[in-house]
């Protein structure tokens, strides 16, 4: 088992057993535009309810009397090992969530034996970011609509010692988030009164956010006044394509990733554009609803490009069993974001410490209860649809 076992968290923490837990005390600790932001979804949010909802159609097999008392849960993902298949995925903004922000969450990461992959709308920039945490990192670039920019960004992603390229290619238009909407969060934000209302009356967050941090990675490039948030907002949310991509490809000589396809045909262009991994992501149904929940395109996808490239899952992981289905179904490893951002929300780097720690503990038991030593146990023997015998 770990060598996380027996860590001691605050009493707050303690009570948080599961990712509702961590989500409810998440609720509690932001103001409600914040916490809208980060657990919301586009249109009705049907994506976001189908996302996790599809686990429930599968079962994990029972196996025992396997003699199977410890797991190794490792796995290699993008070039790096991590001691259990799942890692943190990109996410904007953290310092609005928390003072501790991105370090925090690359800390516990780290801590937790996985990777951190900072979003390109990061608060901190990359290179404190690396200074902060010596664990595996990972570099989401946003596509931008000038090369210079994104081939400047590429060079200093390699300056600054990322492991691995994740380019976010799933949203070529803002997706509507309607809770957002309501309560006037955007770049640049527009409280609504109700909106400031509740920042007011969270004075633990607001004592540790205002005034509002800038973006580490693109402050650099708001050098002059026309070049304000709405410019960069526009310069970020652009339709590229695969050549835009195999371009990207060959300024990357190391690990790179695709995050956003979910289309079987989709997955197979970006094999042809020389990316190694694909992430197959609806972006937590941020973006477009009525896209299918990604578990259900996971079959259909292992089976298409399984054999050449990583298929990274994400999108909807919020149990250990869900990492375990995902890995049964063939894929490599998983990556989210809210349930890691609820953790942060709730008790900063603690908080995250404790959303992995109930993670993982919860793999390395489940694999246990199925018999499986080792991650390449966990396979197409080990799940089965519901109702199936
Ligand atoms: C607050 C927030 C900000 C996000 N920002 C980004 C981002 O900057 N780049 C990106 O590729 N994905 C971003 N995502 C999407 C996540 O990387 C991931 O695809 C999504 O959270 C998966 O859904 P889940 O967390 O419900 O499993 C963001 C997600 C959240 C919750």
């Amino acid at each position: 088992m770990s060598d996380t076992k027996g860590v001691a968290f605050s009493r707050k923490l303690s009570k948080c057993h599961n990712i509702r837990d961590l989500r409810k005390a998440a609720k509690r600790a932001l103001p409600f535009p914040l916490f809208d932001h980060v657990d919301g979804g586009s249109d009705d949010e049907t994506t976001l309810g189908a996302n996790t909802a599809a686990f429930g159609r599968y079962c994990l097999k029972p196996r025992y009397c396997s003699g199977v008392e410890s797991v190794d849960a490792s796995t290699t993902v993008l070039g790096q090992r991590i001691e259990w298949p799942y890692f943190t995925g990109p996410a904007g903004g953290l310092k609005y969530l928390h003072r501790h922000g991105e370090i925090g969450v690359a800390c516990a990461s780290h801590k937790y034996g996985t990777a951190f992959a900072m979003s390109g709308w990061t608060n901190t920039r990359p290179e404190d970011i690396t200074a902060a945490s010596e664990g595996p990192r990972f570099f989401q670039l946003q596509p931008c609509r000038s090369r210079e920019v994104m081939a400047d960004m590429i060079q200093l992603a390699k300056d600054t010692g990322y492991d691995a390229l994740i380019v976010t290619v799933d949203n070529p238009v803002h997706g509507n988030r309607e809770r957002d909407a309501r309560s006037g969060f955007g770049v640049p934000p527009a409280f609504s009164l109700k909106a400031m209302a509740s920042i007011a009356s969270h004075p633990r967050w607001a004592l540790g956010t205002i005034p509002m941090p800038g973006f580490g990675l693109y402050d650099k490039y708001m050098d002059s006044p026309e070049r304000d948030m709405n410019w960069l907002a526009n310069q970020l949310i652009t339709n590229i394509t695969w050549d835009d991509l195999a371009w990207m490809r060959q300024q990357w000589d190391g690990p790179f990733a695709v995050k956003g396809l979910v289309a079987v045909e989709d997955m197979r262009a970006a094999v042809d554009a020389g990316v190694s991994a694909v992430i197959l992501s609806n972006q937590g149904a941020r973006h477009f609803d009525t896209a299918p929940a990604t578990l259900d395109m996971l079959p259909a996808v292992v089976d298409a490009v399984g054999d050449q490239v990583e298929v990274i899952f994400d999108s909807g992981i919020r149990r250990g069993t869900d990492i375990l289905k995902a890995i049964a179904l063939g894929a490599t490893a998983c990556t989210g974001s809210r349930l890691y951002c609820y953790g942060l929300a709730a008790s900063g780097q603690q908080g995250v410490e404790r959303a992995l720690h109930l993670l993982r503990s919860e793999v390395e038991r489940d694999m246990i209860f199925m018999g499986a030593a080792t991650l390449d146990q966990v396979n197409h023997n080990s799940i089965m649809s519901n109702y199936q015998s």
